[in-house]
């Protein structure tokens, strides 16, 4: 599959991509996002920014530059590159070059996770609202431990694996799906930009899941402890699984995060688990798994409510490409 239509597969909006401390202040962080290589950097005042990782001139990694004069130098001939892409300097001729630019993107950054605004694949929708946080996690005095997990499958096979109820049986039986029975019918809420998994016997109470669209999923276990994941698309074949651990039994700084440390662990061997199992989609079948006539039962709902959301929004998209 192409560059472009890797690109057109996923639905504009705000998207978690990566770690607020992997974007270093002076080096030029280069990944592949959407399919697409891409550079984040940081200007005066720390301010993030990100531009396609390729130079206009003759083609090579900008990632592979430096920050020079709140500008973003190739490292090939030197051409610098301001925040909005705009060539602010030819060496050459020592002043700006208003006919090159490289595509720009809107970031911002929250709670510790950079979050671009991905347009579509014709760059055709203009950044709309702001990240959505979660309150759960933001207006409360947590300790937490940051993780990252990379998985062989495209990003939505990851999601549906964490919407997936009835796996738990199965996959997790010798860790959290021990006892877990496949005939419980879990309640779903879906709104505008979030699906909601109800996981005890009570409506709206702990515990559940929100999946707050496209990428950023949490799971409230307890009052006190709850995971995060942002499920960044590297390509059609790789996401990676940004995981966060909470706890606030106790925030003691050194205590807290080493009982953060310890979750984490856990979490990281629960989804070891499904590593195995989502890395066996045909790569390729899914946005969405939407190419794919797979035969989705009762317990599918919430994946039958994500596909929906997904192929919606991407009709939305292009249609106002059109
Ligand atoms: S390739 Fe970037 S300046 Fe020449
Ligand atoms: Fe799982």
């Amino acid at each position: 599959m192409t560059e472009t239509e890797q690109a057109s597969q996923y639905p504009p909006g705000w998207w978690i991509v990566a770690l607020s401390r992997e974007v270093h202040s002076q080096k030029p962080l280069g990944i592949k996002r959407f399919g697409k290589n891409l550079v984040f950097w940081r200007s005066e005042g720390n301010k993030v920014h990100a531009l396609d990782d390729l130079c206009p001139h003759r083609s090579v990694k900008l990632s592979l530059g430096r920050v020079r004069d709140n500008c973003l130098e190739c490292p090939f001939h030197g051409f610098r590159f301001s925040p909005d892409g705009n060539c602010a300097l030819i060496p050459e001729t020592g002043k700006p070059a208003p006919g090159i630019a490289v595509p720009s993107y809107a970031v911002e950054e929250r709670d510790g996770y950079i979050w671009l605004w991905w347009p579509g694949s014709n760059g055709q929708t203009g950044r709309v609202g702001e990240p959505a946080l979660f309150e759960e996690v933001t207006a409360q005095t947590m300790s937490w431990w940051d993780d990252a997990v990379d998985q062989g499958c495209h990003a939505t096979r990851a999601i549906e694996n964490q919407l997936d109820t009835a796996h738990l049986a199965f996959v997790h039986a010798t860790t959290i799906g021990r006892g877990s029975n496949p005939k419980e019918r879990k309640r779903v809420v879906a709104k505008e930009m979030e699906i909601k998994i109800e996981l005890g016997n009570v409506p709206e109470a702990i515990p559940y899941i929100r999946l707050c669209l496209p990428n950023y999923w949490i799971n409230v276990i307890h009052p006190r402890f709850m995971a995060t994941i942002a499920f960044a698309p590297v390509d059609e074949g790789r996401v990676r699984l940004y995981m966060r651990t909470y706890q606030r039994f106790i925030v003691f700084p050194i205590i807290g995060r080493l009982i953060t440390w310890v979750l984490n662990v856990v979490n990281r061997v629960i989804l070891n688990q499904d590593t195995r199992v989502v890395e066996s989609h045909p790569v390729g079948t899914a946005f969405a798994g939407l190419e794919m006539k797979e035969q989705l039962v009762g317990s599918d709902l919430a994946i039958r409510e994500f596909r929906k959301w997904w192929a919606n929004e991407l009709q939305k998209a292009s249609s106002k490409e059109e």
